[in-house]
């Protein structure tokens, strides 16, 4: 049994992959303008969760959880790329991200852009330079071949297009499924069958990981649509309202608030359901996925 609470798990986790975040940026040899634009995004905080689940994941197995180290940046890097390209006016347009002013509203335009850019390129050379003692070559594949998927049109782009086409329009349940399964979930699922990959799990294991982070992917979207209408700005670090502003398709908009709380409290237990069916120590896991439904930020 892992002894460890999720405190001091994710305390000991963050700091390992934040100081291994900045040392990447660090031996970029690249414009000082790009490496001060991602790292600005990139040291702006954040929950880190994509990071966690992998880690967490690995330590479900009982696996050395700095054998998940270059794909948990990896990851975060898209995601932090993801959120810069999210921000831009021709997106969402938001002045606000993890309490800070977006990446284009201090570097400009074309500097946030390429520095999403740069993110993305990035990550997958870090993973391609994944040392020996943390990976086969076979694994290593596998590993990008799963984020490439996630991060693609197949994947997280394929969302937000869906989601910045349903601007104004009534969407369906199913089209607005779509859109977070991909815009969100696919991230958290590559995260969390990222360390299923490198624990070598079983394909029933495999079956469940990725249910377990499916539901948990559209718990976590529909609570950051509850928190655009009803969080606090202080807390959440980005502005309120920008859901109403865009005439986005949301859970509450399509179901009621309460429709929506119902629909995460669904997705929730399915989560649990299945992270229960794997057989693995999940309690850090579990946690986790408490954290996801009750998060204020
Ligand atoms: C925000 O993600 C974008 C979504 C996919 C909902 P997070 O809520 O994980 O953002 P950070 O990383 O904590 O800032
Ligand atoms: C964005 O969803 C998901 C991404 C791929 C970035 P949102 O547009 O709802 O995310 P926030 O609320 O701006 O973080
Ligand atoms: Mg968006
Ligand atoms: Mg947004
Ligand atoms: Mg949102």
């Amino acid at each position: 049994m892992s002894n460890q609470t999720l405190a001091s798990f994710s305390g000991e986790h963050k700091l390992l992959l934040e100081n291994r975040l900045e040392a990447f940026i660090e031996e970029l040899q690249a414009p000082i303008h790009l490496k001060e634009s991602m790292l600005y995004s990139l040291k702006a905080g954040g929950k880190r969760i994509r990071p966690l689940l992998l880690f967490a994941t690995l330590e479900a197995f009982g696996i050395d959880t700095k054998k998940g180290l270059y794909p948990a940046t990896a990851i975060e890097m898209i995601h932090t790329y993801s959120l810069i390209h999210d921000d831009l006016p021709s997106m969402d347009d938001d002045d606000l991200r993890r309490g800070k002013p977006t990446n284009h509203k201090v570097f400009g335009e074309a500097l946030a852009i390429l520095a999403g850019d740069g993110l993305l390129t990035y990550s997958f050379q870090v993973l391609a330079n994944m040392p020996e003692e943390h990976s086969d070559s076979k694994t290593k594949i596998a590993l990008i071949s799963l984020l490439a998927t996630a991060a693609g049109a197949e994947g997280m782009v394929g969302g937000q297009v869906a989601d910045i086409e349903g601007e104004g329009k009534q969407l369906t349940l199913e089209e607005l499924e779509y859109i977070h399964l991909h815009k969100t979930g696919k991230l958290l699922v590559c995260s969390v069958m990222s360390a299923a990959i490198i624990a070598k799990a079983s394909g029933e294991q495999l079956q469940a990981l990725e249910k377990f982070a499916q539901h948990l992917g559209m718990a976590f979207q529909i609570r950051d649509d509850i928190l655009d209408v009803e969080g606090n700005q202080e807390l959440i670090g980005k502005p309120l309202g920008s859901d109403i502003e865009n005439s986005k398709s949301t859970y509450p908009v399509l179901l009621t608030m309460a429709g929506a709380k119902e629909a995460m409290q669904k997705h929730f237990e399915a989560a649990k359901y299945h992270l229960q069916s794997t057989g693995l120590d999940t309690l850090i896991l579990e946690e986790i996925t408490d954290l996801v439904v009750l998060r204020e930020s």
